[in-house]
């Protein structure tokens, strides 16, 4: 059993490229050896922006499983799944919608400047205005305490945080709550009660800080107690109600160093990527054809690696001997533009090449992902049943 429980989820937007493998990517590989990990393809998020063209979204979501697996996520070690497909994420972003102020929501800082962003689309919807909070029901459903996502997403973790302290404050005290707890603090028995209700008046009337301690410690240790009374002990203590949701903490994610083929930001939108399952030849082509410095018109005069797209290529790809080479080469004309970028030509290849491979064993068996797929959602549903049945019952929703 793991302490902590990491979950993670990209839209569908494609093949990936270079800059997902090194600003994502990576991470979720050395995640997935340290964490219990829950990948997943958000394709309802994808809808908020693409809802005007819904079919392409389910190719890209296989692909983009694919470059998961390709890149070497292990469905062993981490469960993907499809959140469209754990429609608890829906059940439980309705009942947050009811008890989320709109003020909130229009906060975010997402919201108005992906509106302002993307003018050719209408974004003033409902759904749209509700992304964060379907990003807070995918996280709480699994009680997930470790969100690994870039700066951008920090407000959205931050937002999750709230809706789950609002959520435990509105409903974690159920009906009858004080007397419940003081009947199970007569469950303890008469000396343990009593030393339970001595340690919360002190935490409670002055902050003792080791009287908490102490009492939680008293209710680790105390065998007469149900689960849900011990809960409900551990809620009393502090002045709250049970802890329903978990709040998650945002796991920061070095923004990377990979640049895009003209020095930009790797994206799609920029037309400057290198696809993880791009032909070997594309790719040389690509970087033979890199721009350069743009003051070397001619192999004789000397450049300023600084300026140029390519020295950021061997940033991210090259040791400290050939970025010497680069450096000596180009400041005194030494090299030409296109042996400078062979080293990293064969770099990029030499990353790609395993990935190819293990993609190849994919799309060739389209079966072997269906199945990770089916698995991986089942055992999310089963996890997200179980919150579930937690927040129905919270909210007054458990008939029969
Ligand atoms: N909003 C995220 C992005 O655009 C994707 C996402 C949806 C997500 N739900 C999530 C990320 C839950 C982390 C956790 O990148
Ligand atoms: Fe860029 Fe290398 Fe040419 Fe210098 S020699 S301009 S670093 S490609």
């Amino acid at each position: 059993m793991y302490a902590d429980r990491v979950l993670s989820g990209m839209r569908p937007t494609g093949s990936l490229h270079l800059g997902h493998y090194h600003g994502v990517l990576k991470n979720w590989l050395r995640l997935q050896h340290e964490y219990e990990c829950l990948f997943f393809v958000a394709d309802w998020h994808a809808l908020t922006t693409h809802y005007d063209n819904p079919g392409a979204i389910e190719e890209a979501a296989w692909q983009m499983v694919i470059d998961w697996l390709a890149a070497g996520v292990d469905p062993k070690r981490a469960t993907l799944f499809i959140q469209s497909q754990v429609l608890e994420h829906a059940e439980l972003h309705l009942l947050l919608s009811m008890m989320t102020p709109l003020g909130w929501l229009e906060r975010v800082p997402t919201y108005k400047d992906q509106q302002e962003r993307l003018t050719e689309k209408d974004l003033s919807t409902y759904g749209f205005l509700g992304y964060p909070l379907l990003q807070s029901a995918d996280i709480l459903i699994y009680r997930a305490n470790r969100v690994p996502v870039g700066e951008d997403q920090v407000p959205h973790i931050e937002f999750a945080r709230e809706i789950a302290r609002r959520f435990n404050h509105l409903y974690g005290r159920e009906p009858g709550y004080e007397d419940k707890a003081e009947a199970a603090v007569k469950k303890l028995g008469g000396k343990k009660g009593k030393l339970y209700q001595e340690l919360r008046t002190r935490y409670q009337e002055r902050g003792d800080e080791e009287a908490l301690a102490s009492a939680r410690a008293l209710l680790a240790e105390a065998q007469s107690l149900s689960l849900g009374d011990r809960e409900r002990l551990y809620g009393y203590l502090e002045g709250g109600g049970k802890m329903i949701l978990t709040e998650p903490e945002a796991l920061l994610t070095a923004a990377s160093r990979m640049p895009g083929l003209d020095g930009q930001k790797m994206s799609k939108s920029y037309h400057n990527t290198i696809a993880l399952r791009e032909d070997p030849e594309a790719v040389a082509k690509k970087i033979r054809t890199m721009p350069t410095d743009p003051a070397r018109v001619r192999r004789t005069d000397p450049g300023d690696p600084e300026k140029c797209p390519v020295w950021q290529f061997h940033l991210v790809y090259s040791n400290e001997e050939v970025k010497a080479w680069v450096r000596q080469g180009c400041t005194s004309a030494g090299i030409g533009c296109i042996e400078c970028k062979q080293p990293v030509i064969e770099a990029v290849l030499r990353e790609l090449a395993p990935i190819q491979e293990r993609a190849r064993a994919y799309t060739e068996e389209p079966d072997l992902v269906r199945n990770i797929i089916a698995d991986g959602c089942e055992h999310a549903r089963d996890l997200a049943r179980e919150t579930m049945r937690d927040v129905r019952e919270a909210m007054g929703l458990s008939y029969g």
